[in-house]
């Protein structure tokens, strides 16, 4: 029984066999999915998912690559959105220094404007943060989530996950835990008190061992509960049980 904390189904690549893919995701026990909106259309996109099916949950919000150009009614629309049933998180939101597809005082106001919506809304955040750590840090610290948050693909340092749990956060791992240059992350997980560790695939992207290069699904979660599991010295159900755990009590699901 394992909850995929992150992944983005409604994306083009699942067009052709999305059933199949839902199929192969139920018959090896992934009881849970949130799919993750990235803009207005993609939270859309999720909480109609999430409608249409009893194991799929939904975050909506705009992430920094999109964060150029919106609008007073694309935010009162994300409003609404974020009142709809099933939407468990505001995400995913936070900064992309590494591709800078928006400039940074826009990823920055984009980012910040979202964490007090979330506040407002009663949700937790999902964050993307992509080569920003020292501003991601200033900005949580400045503008606290009140409801909490995860940090998404954890790839910052020890360190910095020091902080961040004693700030609070969750800290979710995808497939780059199972990459073999993956050092600073098996360190992070190693060290990451278990209540605080979700799993996530990310899908489409980031496939984990030993698919790495093809497309990612919920199914493949699979392997990073088990990479974890080996990193903790846990058994494969331990570590599937207590992330699910941790993910009903970050995002207020039992
Ligand atoms: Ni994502």
């Amino acid at each position: 029984m394992i909850w995929d904390t992150h992944a983005h189904l409604d994306d083009e690549d699942y067009k052709e066999d999305f059933q199949d893919v839902l199929a192969r995701m139920k018959s090896s026990g992934i009881l849970r999915v949130t799919n993750v909106g990235y803009d207005l259309a993609s939270s859309e996109r999720s909480v109609k998912l999430a409608r249409d099916y009893d194991f799929i949950y939904a975050a909506i919000g705009i992430h920094p690559h999109n964060a150029e150009g919106i609008t007073a009614e694309n935010w009162d629309r994300l409003k609404e959105l974020a009142k709809q049933e099933k939407v468990l998180a505001w995400g995913e939101i936070g900064l992309d220094y590494y591709r800078d597809l928006s400039p940074r005082p826009i990823q920055k106001e984009v980012f910040i404007r979202q964490i007090e919506f979330a506040n407002e809304a009663g949700l937790p955040i999902v964050i993307h943060n992509r080569d920003a750590h020292q501003d991601v840090l200033e900005i949580v610290k400045a503008h606290p989530p009140v409801y909490g948050g995860v940090f998404h693909c954890y790839s910052g340092s020890r360190e910095m996950a020091d902080i961040l749990l004693k700030l609070g956060f969750y800290l979710s791992f995808a497939g780059p835990v199972t990459f073999k240059n993956a050092r600073h992350t098996v360190e992070v997980a190693e060290y990451v008190p278990m209540d605080r560790i979700l799993v996530e695939t990310d899908s489409p992207y980031l496939t984990p061992e030993p698919r790495r290069g093809k497309r990612n699904e919920p199914t493949y979660v699979r392997e990073v509960v088990k990479r974890i599991a080996e990193i903790r010295n846990l058994t494969f159900e331990d570590v599937a049980l207590q992330t699910m755990r941790n993910a009903e009590r970050i995002f207020r699901l039992v």
